[in-house]
Formats: C-alpha cells, structure tokens, sequence
C-alpha cells in the first residue's frame, strides 16, 4: 500500500477519484459524493483485484492511459511510432513526474513522462461544482529529437465500473438521428468510427453504460460525451478479467497527426456525467453543465424567440412578395425570429449550382435583401436570419471557377460530390479569409440576428493544397472560422445545422446556439430524435418546428395541433406555407405559440425528465421548474396505443408536500380524441393534489388517437 497516492476531486453531486502509483493514474471512483473524511488510500487499496491464474503476474487497472508495457492487453489509449527514428518508441511506459492542483477550476493535472520513447504526457480533469460533470482531455508531447506519427490518441481513459453491464448508444441517419440502441456491453471491443468529416448522422460521439435494466428514473448509469464534430472513434472494451475500459478520441486520416520535436496534441474534452438515480440523472448533469459552461448566448436572459423558417414553404422560389406574406403569416400568430433559407444568393435556382457565391441574386433580390430585413425587422418586429454554408462550394459557381485549388480533393483522383458540391479547404488561410470577408459584408451590411450555418455533405478524400491529409485539421480550421466570426460580431447567435442533425456535440455548441437536431418535421419521427437529443443536451438548443401537414420528408400527415406539440418543449418555431393554411389550424398554432411563450422559462431553464411509460408509442417529456413550483408535460401518441387505456404517469421531481393545481389543455378537435368517457376532474378543469401523490399515484391520461397527444400544467397553489 505503500505507493498508494489518491486525488479527489468534488462537487455537490459527484466525487471523482483519482489512484496512482508511479504511472498514470486510473479513476477508482466517480458516483455520488463521498464524505470528506473518506480514507482515499484505502478506497484505491480495498479495489485492488486479486490476481487469478493464466494471467501475467501484474494485472493492471484501467489507467487513464492504460499500458502494454505495465502488463495491459487491451486496446492501447496511444499508437505512435517514430517513422525517422529507425525502430523503438512503438512502446513505452510513463512515469509519474507531477500533479497540480487548481482549487479556483476544481481541477487537476497530471503530468507523465517517458524519457526513453521521448513522449510527456499531461491528463487534465475537472469537476463542475454548477453540474458535477467531469471534463477530461489529454495532452501529449514530443519531447524527443524526431517526428512522431500519432496514429490513436485516447482522450483520458475510463475506467467503467463493471456493474455496468449495459450501454446506449446513439446513431442513425439523415431525418432518423439519435436513435437509441440498448444492448449489453459484450465481452471484447465494440467500437464505432466515424470517417464522414462531421460528427455525423451515423456515429454520435457519445455512450450511456447503465447498470441492467436501468431505467429512466432508477439504475446506475455513466454518460460519456467527446466534444468533437469530425472523425472519431468510441470504443468500449470488457476484458475477461471484469474490467471496462471506454476510449474515445479523434480518429485521425493517415498520418496526419504528425508531432514534431517540443510539438504539442491535446485531444478534444471528454465529458463524463455519473448518476444513481437513472439516465435522466445523466442528462440533468449533461443539461446543467451546457446551461453553465457551454451555451454563449449573447444575452443569456432573453427567451428563445419563436421561429419560422421559409425552407419547406418556398424551397428556392424566392419573391419578395411572398417572403413579406409570409413574414405578415409569422407576426400575425406570433413569430420573434424570421430565417431566410436556402435560395437567396446568385444564381441559386435549385441545389446544383452557386454555393460559394455569397451576395444576393440580382433577379430576385434587385435591391438586395434590404427590402425584405426591413420589412422583418421595422414593419414586422422580428428578427431577421439568414441561412449560409460557408464551407461548400459547388463546381458551378463564380467562386469554383476563379478558385478550383481552393476544393478539398486528392487529385488524380475524381472529386466525390455530395449534393452536387466540394467542401473548401478552410486550412487555407485564403479561404478563410476569403469566408470571413464575406460572411463580414452580410453580418455588417444587414441586420442580421441569426445565422443558420449549414454543412450538407460528408467530406471524404480531403486533401489540401498540397495533397495532405486535412480531416481534424479541417475541424480545427472551421472552429476558428467560425470563432472569428462570433469575435467580430457577437451579437450574432449560430444554428449548427448539417442535413438535420449530422453535427450536433458539445465542441461546436461552445460557439452556437442552438442546433437543427433533424430535416424531419415530422412529428412522430421527431419525438423519437428529441427523446435521443435530450439525453446529452437542453430543450432550449433543439430547434424543433412545426411543418407541414404531410411531412415533405416522411410524407406522414398529422393535425395542426399534434405538429405544434411535438415541437413546443424545444426551441420552438414553423417551417410551412403559413400564409396558405385554415383559420383553425391558425388559431392552433396561436395557441402553441402562446403557451411555448408562457412555458418557456420552465423548459428552457428547469429540470427536463423523459417519463418511464409503459406504452413504446407514448412519449412523455416533463419540465420541472428549478424551485419546484411547476411543472410542465408533454405527452405524445406516436402511433396507436398499446393498451385500451394508458397507464398513469409517475410525476418525478416535484416537492412531495407541496399542492398543485393540474390542468390539462388539448388543441386537437374532439374527433380526434380516442376517449368515450372520462368521468376524472382533469377533463373539466384539472384537480389539486400533493406532489407525492403525483409521484407515487401517478398521473391518469385520457385515452389517446393516435397522433394526437396533450400538454398538461403543474402549477403550486401555495
Ligand atoms: C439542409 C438543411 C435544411 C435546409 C436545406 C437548404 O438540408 O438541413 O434545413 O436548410 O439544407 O438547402
């Protein structure tokens, strides 16, 4: 025991613990806060494993950088060589050279090195005492006399509790983003790559380990998160002597994390959040710590206006007197925020041309966009937004033609298009330049609030200039992009949009504000991806919209009142014909608006829970407020029920002796209601009742269509 050292660290919700000898250390503990008094020693002493037979004579835990050379046979947190070096340096061993403290970050560092194969190596990790998530990163260091490739470098490596036995894990598709797969954790490696340039539809950077059948509300679980919006690998292995270990870190294209001598590499940070209490303990800490460490909003106490974008109501059919119809549409149910889509610049007539070529078109803007922000803006009171895809190029554009070396490609070989168009290469600080300029002439010459910045491609075969391999690089280069653009005008806020939800993590949220989880609006395949969504991040960065009728993209149609519903616990907003639809559905999508404006501040700052329900096709979403004196409740009929009647509701997180008024409010019209009769006071009125009979008791819904769904309000009557 003798060379036993322990770190804590601690915040009102969790305790991290951090066990060393005389090489990197491991996280022995990370769950709910241990006294203070707890001998640290003998915690890292008494979890020490027996040794069994068949095995070598050490049986090392799961470091943060777990080693070959101190007996590990798992994946290894770092693959390097030295290609100059004539052999050696493909292995190696740390050892412990020092550990600093910050009590103003409640963080540690740890500082490793190893002389022979010339690498030092810094673990850096951090408790939020706002939400008691961890944030790791790792940072390595040549400090030998050649080049090193780096081909993995694992950010901190954890060490997953072995009751864990289960994981969830979030991938999907354009217009099917986070779905959840549940499955256990096999023995071996299970990894997913990301190799699409972007975070990606396919491969979301993030895992959930839970102990067997946790639930939303009960069970052990650890959500890991990797802010990084490119290429990246997550890897979870169980080994057979009982330990887990999860690795994620960037997935770099060949060779291109090259380190020169005295050179520094810091992977992304790794968030990790533990909860005893179930998944939505989880996502609580992973909601508080984006509210308090992340999301910049420009004015942080300002609601999220109401939006409505002209994408599915016009596509590229672009007139100034039917923008200012719809504009009069949006103002009149009471839009805040007006966002010009797709089809405003030269010569875009339709997807295959133009991208690059930022000015407005002449033909259908001749006095530039001026007439349409002013009448946004004066006339109407609203924001006004403006959609950009800064790092596209298509071939057929000014831009292309003065600039073909300014594309992402490996000649000789054919450029791979994606929805007919290049990415730029933004590690070319002429593009960048060329970017920033542009995107500076529109932020300066309009009153624009609001970027909607897209990215609708996959980026394969990206090769600079000079042939180079350039896929973090090129991540790296859009975050100071868009860094210098938020500098310049910070007035500015940014929707991170790629086709839907292909770029939704916590990296690109530091410099956005909200994100375009999906290009589905249709509803039921929305409730699902906002379910998946809010497991890692809030409901007031989900843009979520009404559309139209029939789901241009599903083809699925769905009553006004259940479009407007499934979208009213985001960031709320329309993106339809507004000016072409009935009185009725008007005076629904009135009504949402007014309700989303009265409830926002409960969804946007209080505690969000996806409800355990019984019923696959009823999905429940509740906010309760931070000092618990309401509640807010979504709950949605994705498809027919599973039961004649659905099974009460368990209320979580209101204050058991408080009482509450419970109402409930559906904009559905009465054929659409699957209820013959429900003699219960919430058909005529609501009822008041304590909050543990709502937790315990549950809530009784009335039976649902499908499609159709209802908002109810909690509110204390004290
Ligand atoms: C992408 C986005 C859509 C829309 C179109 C415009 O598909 O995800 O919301 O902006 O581009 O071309």
């Amino acid at each position: 025991m003798t060379n036993l050292i322990a770190h804590r660290l601690d915040a009102p919700g969790a305790t991290l613990v951090l066990g060393r000898t005389d090489g990197p250390p491991a996280i022995v503990y990370f769950g709910a806060p241990l006294r203070p008094e707890t001998d640290l020693v003998m915690l890292v002493a008494s979890r020490i494993q027996p040794l069994g037979k068949g095995t070598l004579d050490v049986l090392p835990g799961v470091a943060l950088l777990p080693e070959a050379a101190r007996g590990f046979t798992g994946y290894p947190g770092l693959i390097a060589h030295r290609p100059d070096a004539g052999g050696g340096a493909w292995e190696g061993r740390f050892a412990f050279r020092d550990a600093a403290r910050c009590d103003d970050t409640n963080s540690l560092a740890i500082t490793c090195a190893d002389a022979d194969r010339g690498f030092d190596i810094t673990f850096h990790c951090r408790l939020c005492p706002e939400s008691s998530v961890a944030v790791f990163k790792t940072e390595l260091t040549n400090s030998g006399s050649d080049d090193a490739i780096i081909d993995w470098l694992s950010a901190p490596v954890i060490n997953v509790p072995p009751m864990l036995t289960e994981q969830l894990r979030f991938s999907g598709r354009w217009c099917a983003e986070f779905e959840i797969h549940r499955r256990p954790i096999p023995l071996g490696i299970s990894s997913t790559e990301n190799r699409r340039g972007r975070t990606s539809h396919e491969a979301f950077p993030g895992v959930i380990c839970t102990s067997e059948g946790a639930t939303e509300n009960t069970g052990t679980c650890l959500g890991l998160h990797l802010g990084w919006s490119g290429n990246h690998r997550l890897l979870l292995e169980r080994k057979s002597h009982g330990l887990t270990q999860a690795q994620l870190g960037v997935l770099p294209l060949a060779g291109e994390m090259r380190l020169k001598p005295g050179a520094a590499l810091a992977t992304p940070e790794l968030y990790a959040a533990t909860s005893d209490r179930g998944l939505n303990g989880v996502s609580q800490a992973f909601h508080a710590f984006v509210r308090t460490n992340i999301a910049p909003f420009p004015k942080p106490a300002a609601p999220r206006p109401v939006t409505v974008n002209t994408w599915e109501a016009i596509y590229f059919d672009h007139t100034l007197e039917r923008l200012t119809s719809l504009a009069d549409a949006a103002a009149d149910i009471g839009a805040e925020r007006f966002v010009l889509d797709d089809g405003w610049f030269k010569n875009r007539t339709d997807d295959t041309r133009a991208l690059g070529d930022w000015v407005p078109d002449a033909r259908k803007y001749p006095d530039g966009l001026h007439p349409l922000v002013d009448y946004v803006v004066d006339r109407k009171g609203m924001q006004f937004g403006l959609w950009v895809e800064p790092e596209m190029v298509n071939e057929d554009s000014d831009l292309f033609r003065a600039h073909p070396d300014w594309a992402l490609t490996l000649s000789p070989y054919p450029a791979v298009l994606g929805r007919n168009q290049m990415v730029l290469d933004l590690t070319n600080d002429a593009v960048q330049d060329h970017l920033f300029e542009r995107l500076g002439d529109l932020l300066g010459s309009y009153r624009i609030s609001y970027l909607k910045w897209d990215m609708n491609r996959d980026l394969v075969l990206a090769g600079d200039r000079h042939r180079k391999p350039a896929g973090s690089r090129q991540t790296h280069a859009l975050y100071r992009l868009i860094d210098r653009v938020r500098a310049a005008f910070p007035h500015v806020e940014i929707e991170s949009c790629a086709s839907g939800g292909a770029r939704v993590d916590f990296e690109i949220l530091k410099r956005t504000h909200r994100f375009w989880p999906s290009d589905s609006n249709d509803p039921v395949e929305r409730a699902r991806i906002q379910s998946g969504f809010l497991h890692f991040f809030p409901p007031e960065v989900m843009g979520s919209h009404a559309g139209p009728t029939w789901s241009h993209t599903s083809g699925r149609g769905c009553t006004a009142a259940f479009r407007a519903l499934a979208a009213n616990y985001g960031h709320f907003g329309f993106e339809l014909a507004l000016d072409d639809i009935s009185d009725t559905d008007r005076a629904v999508f009135r009504a949402a608006v007014e309700r989303y404006k009265a409830d926002r501040e409960i969804w946007h700052r209080g505690r969000v829970w996806r409800l355990d329900t019984i019923d696959p096709n009823l999905i429940a979403t509740l906010a309760t407020s931070l000092d618990q004196a309401a509640a807010r409740l979504v709950a949605l009929q994705i498809d027919r029920a599973r039961s004649v009647a659905p099974a009460p509701l368990a209320i979580p997180g209101l204050d058991p002796a408080r009482l509450y008024r419970v109402t409930l409010k559906s904009e559905d019209p009465p054929e659409r209601s699957g209820t013959r009769r429900f003699d219960n006071p919430l058909s005529t009125g609501g009822f008041v009742v304590l909050g543990e009979m709502l937790a315990q008791a549950g809530l009784q819904l009335p039976v649902f269509h499908a499609q159709s769904g209802v908002a109810v309000a909690i509110d204390a009557v004290d």
